[in-house]
């Protein structure tokens, strides 16, 4: 039984068999960034392996190790698309679609959370640094404290924090609560984020809060905002090969080398926006009836959460929306909306943001979009123009985009016009300030500062102690 200084714990580890070595597909996201910051420290990974997960056949690697949880079918249902995704999920996003609230959901919930902390208690050597992620764990810093006081632990939550009106709905708020507050750093997407979880401790635990964090028990959790974000050397890296450039034309050549292509990719998700998109979309394509070469348009919207009712019913309308869309305004060949719930390689979806010259990532809730931060650094020309949503993370960080609020079909349709039109000058400006942000607070350089932190965070704590 090994043991480690350095434990991360996801809901689940992104691993399968279909490629050689642990990583389950090749990207520049979140799983690829931890990746990394696992096998530096020679870690060990928590996490639940989905059923195409067989770990026997997965490549042992010297530098990670997989640490898995089980979960059974019956498991499966209550805890993650139940209480996660159909009553924290839709609460954590605005309740745009409403929360169920289930007692069973939350039983098993707490259950699984003490099947990962458990894990992590056997696995985590003395001292170790511990790094949970996510609504689905929540209550594991809690459980992990009372177990292991010896190790540093670190939260992070890739959601939105909800504000006190919506988080206060949950009957297990205060359970919650305290679970994060096991955590000696704990950390969020924005400053909305931070300001609503510590006047949730105020006003519902009776807490102390400071610009530190909040005083719990004789110790102060530490808070923080760490925007997440991707491996922009990967993207630039996967640009700078000419099969995808070559691929980039091609695109667009299939497409009838259109004058404007306008892009949006997304896991198809009610938080996504992507109705509201389509009916902007159709509103310019009737405006423009009489123009002789529309701006095409892509949709990716790849399958998720498939056995939650919600999602089969989103689908069920974005396929309705699409197939009017390309009945009023198709012509035999040319559909007016080319539309896809299958996933893409990661090369092509790279080819796709070389090929778009407009990304919409318009959201109508989401902790970061790292959609809108892959397009950016993919497009090291400097050309392109970003549509993000107010509602999005990366807002705060790409005030340089056109922003907008997704809700207001008017200002959605203004903006992809404005986009159009904008001449290149404008579009160079505004993206290469995006991109010399993005470069300097890389995926890796959040990570490393959250780590950097949490250690920090403990040892101020040990010389109090
Ligand atoms: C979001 C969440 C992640 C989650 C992912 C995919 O990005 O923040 O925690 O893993 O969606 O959802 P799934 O339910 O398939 O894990």
């Amino acid at each position: 039984d090994r043991r480690f200084d350095f434990v991360l714990v996801t809901s689940r580890i992104p691993f399968s068999n279909h490629t050689k070595g642990f990583l389950s597909a090749a990207g520049a996201g979140l799983d690829q960034i931890l990746q990394r910051l696992v096998s530096e420290r020679k870690g060990g990974w928590v996490g639940w392996a989905r059923r195409d997960c067989d770990l026997d056949r997965v490549e042992p690697s010297p530098d990670l190790s997989l640490l898995p949880v089980m979960l059974s079918e019956r498991e499966i249902e209550l805890h993650l698309e139940g209480h996660c995704n159909s009553t924290l999920w839709p609460l954590y996003h605005d309740a745009i679609e409403r929360p169920e609230f289930h007692r069973a959901w939350r039983e098993t919930y707490r259950l699984i959370n003490k099947r990962y902390a458990e894990t992590v208690v056997h696995a985590a050597a003395p001292g170790a640094t511990v790094w949970v992620h996510d609504y689905q764990l929540q209550l594991v810093p809690e459980m992990l404290r009372e177990r292991r006081p010896d190790l540093r632990i670190g939260f992070f939550l890739h959601t939105p924090m909800p504000p006190f009106e919506l988080f206060t709905k949950l009957p297990d708020r205060g359970e919650v609560l305290r679970g994060l507050l096991g955590a000696d750093l704990v950390g969020f997407q924005g400053r909305r984020s931070l300001g609503n979880f510590l006047l949730l401790c105020r006003e519902l635990l009776h807490l102390r809060t400071s610009a530190d964090g909040v005083e719990v028990g004789g110790r102060t959790v530490m808070t923080g905002v760490y925007p997440s974000s991707i491996d922009v050397v990967a993207v630039e890296e996967l640009v700078g090969q000419p099969r995808t450039e070559r691929r980039a034309r091609q695109i667009r050549a299939e497409l009838g080398d259109p004058g404007v292509l306008v892009a949006g990719i997304d896991r198809l998700d009610y938080t996504k926006g992507i109705e509201q998109r389509m009916v902007a979309y159709g509103e310019i394509l009737e405006d423009l009836r009489s123009v002789a070469s529309p701006p095409a348009f892509i949709q990716v919207a790849t399958l998720s959460r498939e056995r939650v009712a919600r999602y089969a019913s989103l689908r069920e309308r974005v396929d309705r929306l699409a197939g009017r869309l390309n009945g009023s305004y198709g012509r035999m060949g040319s559909p007016a909306v080319r539309y896809t719930n299958n996933a893409l390689d990661f090369s092509e979806v790279v080819a796709l943001y070389r090929a778009a010259d407009i990304m919409v990532a318009t959201p109508l809730s989401d902790g970061m979009n790292l959609v809108a931060k892959e397009y950016v650094s993919s497009r090291v020309d400097d050309e392109g123009v970003l549509i993000l949503s107010e509602f999005a993370g990366a807002a705060a960080e790409f005030g340089e985009a056109i922003l907008v609020n997704p809700n207001d079909t008017g200002k959605l349709k203004d903006a992809i016009l404005r986009a159009i039109a904008m001449s290149p000058g404008e579009q160079g400006e505004r993206m290469k300030a995006m991109r010399d942000r993005l470069r300097a607070r890389d995926g890796h350089v959040w990570a490393a500062s959250f780590v950097a932190a949490l250690q920090a965070a403990s040892s101020r704590l040990a010389d109090k102690g």
